[in-house]
């Protein structure tokens, strides 16, 4: 029998994160037995709260479908435990640390720890270096988890890189980017990588450009605070859509291991040059016409003459040999028209083209909400005619795969800490690599205060979005639309 134990220990244990993703995610690992034997969550944060008081809140965010849920719910409540204590005293850890000791004191194996850090960047560091040095186990693994922001810049980045460093081994730590948990994120490498015919037309010679977008349909909500000192720049395009970006853009990994995969990621942003003013167009929300939506200026949490952009759009070229000319295209932004997230490659004209009605083909991976893969093709127009129509070929989620439940990004994650894979996961190079690209010009933004292109809540975006993005090169499909799954 397995002697080993695991105690997971969420740090922000009484905050909105924690609740929110942290908990279902390992109630969703639990239920399903993807946790090890043996496990104890010890959750960790400076308010006193009862232990029933804090199971109560935990399982307030969880849902169950069933009797048999609920009962499995039960008894991953009493794995939950909670301790409290201060980020930046020894006596909290070391309380901690006892609380772990009990438990693994019943178990004569390995004894693993893993250190969910759900915290605000203020008391990363304090934390880090209390864990390391009064809760760190000595005789099994330890594993640190981290949240972005992982900095503001290249230069807070590093320091905090540091800081980490002198206490941790980089092996050790765990970045979270919850965009690589996400299942069509991960499908973007078996895709390319496990399919011929796509793998042959992945390059300069057959795609003309590729976009990568995020839609929120909501503002900043009571975050415009946290939000206002980043600005959407850094809070998804920096991590969540470049790093998507990589996956698109890279060479095939020489085997699936964390490094070959990351040293590959590696490659592909430092051929990225550092982005300018003119590479970006920035937009912040205004109220909505109706006046039932405010402003992003509105937010209790904003300055008044807050010039930082909720919406952006950038141009970035990879200077390789098989990227070289192609445009990608990031786009992201909040208070937009709709919730989404998707991946449009978008392939060259037809060279020589004989057809009317010919127009570029495309193929879309949908990333949320609706997950599908679908190729435009032109295909004869059914019928007397002889002309090309856009079609597609369509792998709806919902139709193809509707008995299988796609597991929260975050529970995809956690399990991957569990079993010690860090390829999902940001190396320190990688985010030095990003920081790099974005760092001039996020300065410029601050320093000249350069002022974003108002839209107004509900919008696509700033009114010259579109010519923007067909300045870069995209062509819209004329009359085209699809509906998921619609076969
Ligand atoms: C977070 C951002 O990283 O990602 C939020 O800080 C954003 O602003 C969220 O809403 C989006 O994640 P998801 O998984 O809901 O698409």
């Amino acid at each position: 029998p397995n002697k080993d134990s695991t105690v997971v220990i969420v740090l922000g244990a009484s905050g909105d994160l924690a609740f929110k993703k942290t908990y279902p995610a390992l109630f969703g690992l639990f239920k399903n037995g993807f946790v090890p034997p043996h496990v104890q969550i010890i959750g960790y944060a400076r308010s006193h709260i009862e232990l029933d008081d804090f199971r109560k809140r935990v399982s307030s965010r969880i849902k169950t479908n069933n009797d048999e849920e609920k009962k499995l719910l039960d008894e991953f409540l009493k794995k939950c435990t909670y301790v409290s204590g201060q980020y930046d005293k020894p006596e909290g850890f070391q309380k901690l640390n006892a609380a772990a000791e009990e438990v693994e004191k019943k178990y004569q194996g390995q004894k693993h720890r893993v250190f969910y850090m759900a915290l605000p960047p203020s008391v990363f560091i304090p934390a880090s270096e209390g864990l390391r040095q009064n809760a760190y186990s000595k005789n099994g693994s330890n594993r640190l988890v981290v949240e972005k922001p992982f900095g503001k810049d290249l230069e807070s980045s590093k320091e905090l890189a540091a800081a980490l460093a002198a206490h941790w081994q980089e092996d050790e730590i765990y970045r979270i980017d919850h965009y690589l948990g996400k299942e069509m994120v991960k499908n973007l490498m078996i895709l390319r990588f496990a399919n011929v015919f796509l793998g042959a037309a992945w390059d300069r010679f057959h795609i003309h450009n590729v976009q990568i977008t995020f839609k929120e349909p909501i503002g900043t909500e009571g975050r415009g605070g946290y939000f206002d000192e980043f600005g959407i720049i850094r809070d998804i395009m920096q991590n969540h859509l470049l790093q998507i970006l990589t996956i698109v853009a890279m060479e095939k990994p020489v085997t699936l291991d964390a490094e070959d995969v990351r040293n590959e990621k590696v490659k592909v942003l430092r051929a990225i040059a550092p982005l300018t003013v003119d590479d970006v167009l920035l937009g912040q929300y205004t109220g909505s016409k109706d006046g039932k939506e405010p402003g992003y200026l509105d937010d209790p949490g904003v300055p008044k003459d807050s010039v930082t952009p909720t919406f952006a759009a950038a141009v970035f070229y990879i200077n390789n040999e098989r990227w070289d000319g192609v445009p990608f295209i990031l786009k992201c932004g909040k208070a937009l028209n709709e919730h989404k997230t998707e991946v449009r490659i978008q392939f060259q004209d037809v060279a020589g083209n004989i057809y009317p009605g010919v127009e570029r083909n495309e193929l879309v991976i949908r990333v949320q909400p609706k997950e599908a893969v679908y190729l435009k093709l032109n295909n004869k127009q059914p019928g007397l005619s002889s002309n090309a129509v856009m079609s597609e070929l369509d792998l709806s989620y919902s139709k193809r795969y509707s008995d299988v439940k796609i597991p929260d990004a975050y529970e995809s994650l956690i399990l991957d800490v569990l079993k010690g894979d860090k390829a999902n996961f940001v190396r320190d190079d990688e985010l030095d690599a990003a920081w790099k690209i974005f760092t001039p010009l996020l300065h410029k933004i601050e320093r000249e205060k350069v002022k974003p292109e108002p839209y107004e809540f509900g919008a696509r975006g700033p009114a010259s979005l579109n010519s923007w993005v067909e300045g870069h090169g995209y062509a819209r499909t004329k009359g085209y639309s699809w509906t998921p799954g619609k076969l």
